[in-house]
């Protein structure tokens, strides 16, 4: 059993503040300060450009992947872990459509996170007018995918509701019409267990900063299934997934398997500090994880839904349904969500009217949901969110 007292232990928690946005960026594991440090006076400092080999810099991408991997259900040698994760959605998706010639259509939703969507848009006009970026509804994508689609692109869980495609069934339904699937668990890696062996799903990418907690701009991770690894071409072809990349030939030859999805110089600090994080991983079970999120969750929505009658549910109600966040509507939500953190309850808003908080069991207890539910309570209730100040818009919301 998961011991949750000891991981939360494990954070830096400002005092004062209870966190419920490890959904958009997870707190800093204490141990990363010092870690980081030692990587830059000991390694940096020390080594110099001898620290590649020496600290095993050169290997960390694929180090870390294989530790994020045991959360996401893929075996050792199928992740590599950098850059930002629009570039890996850019990456997995070409690759995907050139391992399906012939057809023109990638099938999206609109729950997807713009960033896929632009980024694919962006590949699909680059490669010209016959390709199209088809995008429905969620609930309808089953529906649409047809023997026409190249590519099923989806983030498995919603970012604004919450709400959770079927991994497995919609893996299962694309292949039977010869599709092959990219999957963003962005809001899935560290937050609920997924099974990328299990589903059979042919590319998956994900980022860092959210549910794993590797700090912000923390690089992007891709899964690439054992069966595509020596066929699938990246299109981002940079040196790093060379075969050679100290040869310096002239002449691209991808790399064995995953490595060829390495594009160029990874973040060193950066993943330095996602190593601290991954040692807390470790500690975790994600079905210990998964049961702790979902009685979160639980308690948040019964408490919310008994206090402030004003904000409506977003997300699904039935548990199995959702990942580890829960949205509630409120058409002042922006306003509501700035006297929040103005009281140390911190989620974030989501256009047009979206209030999102997420579970983190790792460093969320329930005297933390219990005590967010008190703020939000007085806040709504005594209308504390109706104040000028509370309705200016800053850059980031
Ligand atoms: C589902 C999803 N996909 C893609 C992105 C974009 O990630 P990045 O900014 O790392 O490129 C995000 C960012 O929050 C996201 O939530």
């Amino acid at each position: 059993m998961t011991d949750f007292a000891a991981t939360k232990a494990m954070f830096h928690l400002p005092e004062g503040v209870l966190y419920l946005d490890g959904n958009s960026l997870g707190p800093l594991p204490k141990a990363a300060a010092a870690k980081v440090q030692k990587m830059l006076t000991e390694e940096w400092g020390q080594m110099l450009i001898t620290g590649w080999n020496k600290a095993g810099w050169m290997s960390m991408p694929t180090d870390l992947g294989d530790r994020i991997g045991r959360l996401i259900g893929a075996a050792p040698g199928t992740v590599v872990v950098g850059d930002t994760l629009s570039i890996k959605v850019y990456q997995a998706v070409a690759s995907a459509l050139e391992l399906n010639p012939g057809r023109k259509v990638v099938l999206s939703d609109n729950g997807n996170f713009p960033s896929d969507l632009y980024m694919a848009d962006g590949l699909l006009r680059s490669l010209g007018e016959e390709y199209e970026l088809r995008v429905v509804d969620p609930e309808a994508v089953a529906e649409h995918i047809t023997d026409e689609v190249a590519v099923l692109m989806l983030t498995e869980v919603d970012y604004r509701t919450g709400r959770k495609h079927d991994m497995k069934a919609l893996t299962e339904l694309a292949h039977a019409r010869g599709v092959i699937t990219v999957w963003d668990l962005a809001h899935s890696a560290g937050a609920i267990p997924v099974d990328l062996a299990g589903c059979n799903a042919d590319f998956a990418v994900g980022c860092t900063y959210k549910y794993l907690n590797g700090g912000p701009g923390a690089p992007a991770f891709i899964y690439v299934a054992p069966k595509w690894a020596d066929t699938a071409r990246p299109a981002l072809s940079g040196w790093l997934g060379h075969e050679a990349p100290f040869a310096f030939d002239l002449d691209y030859r991808p790399g064995a398997g995953i490595e060829r999805m390495r594009v160029g110089t990874p973040p060193v600090i950066q993943m330095t500090a996602l190593a601290a994080t991954m040692d807390i991983w470790d500690m975790a079970d994600m079905d210990d994880v998964r049961a702790q999120s979902i009685a979160l969750t639980e308690q948040f929505i019964q408490q919310v839904e008994a206090t402030c009658p004003d904000l409506q549910l977003a997300s699904p109600r039935d548990p199995a349904m959702r990942g580890s966040q829960v949205s509630f509507r409120f058409a002042d939500g922006y306003a509501a969500m700035q006297a929040l953190i103005a009281r140390g309850v911190i989620g974030d808003f989501r256009a047009p009217d979206i209030m999102r908080f997420g579970f983190t069991p790792l460093y969320i207890d329930e005297c933390d949901v219990s005590r967010a539910v008190e703020i939000l309570t007085d806040i709504m209730q005594n209308r504390l969110w109706d104040r000028p100040e509370f309705k200016v818009r800053q850059r980031v919301t």
